[in-house]
């Protein structure tokens, strides 16, 4: 695992557009999986601002969504089809076409979590896969205690991770109790997995993922298992690992031409 300690959220936000860009240039279809919630927003600002500045060509790019709330009515704003479609797809410039997600408004939901699993390997799988980091240590919705080989299914969110996504909704209640969410087995075979965390908040889950034993009761900490796995942190995010300086030192000694 890479750790990368970075300024400040924006120096985070454009060291991985950046990599995403290049992965682009690579493979103009690149399947880029994508999380929504606060901490990604400056990644997809700094992509959006490349791709208008015409220094890359997102226009084959096909995005794969992570999780996804069950219940809500389609087209509700907070739906994380919404949130990517308003946040990713239009910015970039993409249609409808070139997103996939599971359906989180389909009445057998078991049924939507599979087809999602098999949709994502016909497609050729996950090239880079965005994730944050939740403050009990989840990724996607993989609440504490989620198998490390998990497949895409519902999921049954914890009541802190409830009040943490309440700032989107009019109120508590109106959060939904139940989520699809991509496994963490199925995350862990995407090709490159690219964590950003940021702010205080999250020093404690990163320290955890990044330093702590390999358990399900840290979801993040799966990363270890994954031959290609960056971690980029603001310096809050880092304030509690004890290797930031070999991380520091390491990454300050790394050839440009390397990436992440
Ligand atoms: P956040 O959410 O970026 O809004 O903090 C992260 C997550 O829950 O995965």
């Amino acid at each position: 695992m890479e750790v990368v300690i970075v300024q400040d959220a924006d120096a985070g936000g454009e060291l991985i557009a950046e990599t995403i860009a290049d992965l682009l240039r690579r493979k103009r279809d690149a399947l880029l999986g994508v999380a929504t919630g606060s901490t990604p927003l400056p990644i997809y600002q700094a992509l959006t601002a490349k791709v208008r500045a015409g220094e890359v060509d997102a226009s084959g790019a096909r995005i794969a969504q992570l999780d996804e709330y069950v219940g809500l009515p389609a087209g509700h704003p907070e739906s994380y089809r919404s949130v990517v479609l308003r946040e990713v797809v239009e910015p970039l410039g993409l249609g409808e076409g070139a997103f996939m997600g599971p359906d989180g408004a389909a009445e057998d939901v078991q049924a939507a979590c599979e087809a999602y699993d098999r949709a994502l390997a016909e497609a050729g799988g996950v090239d880079l896969q965005l994730l944050g980091i939740g403050t009990d240590g989840h990724i996607g919705f993989n609440e504490p205690c989620s198998s490390l080989a998990s497949r895409t299914r519902i999921k049954t969110l914890t009541r802190q991770t409830r009040q943490d996504n309440a700032r989107f909704f009019d109120s508590l209640d109106e959060v939904p109790h139940h989520v699809i969410t991509q496994g963490i087995g199925t995350i862990l075979e995407a090709r490159h997995l690219v964590l950003l965390a940021t702010g205080e908040g999250k020093a404690e889950a990163v320290a955890q993922t990044v330093e702590g034993p390999v358990a399900a009761v840290v979801p993040a900490s799966a990363l270890q298992l994954h031959p290609h796995a960056t971690v980029v942190v603001d310096e809050a995010a880092a304030s509690k690992l004890k290797l930031a300086d070999y991380f520091r030192d390491t990454y300050a000694a790394k050839p440009d031409w390397q990436g992440i």
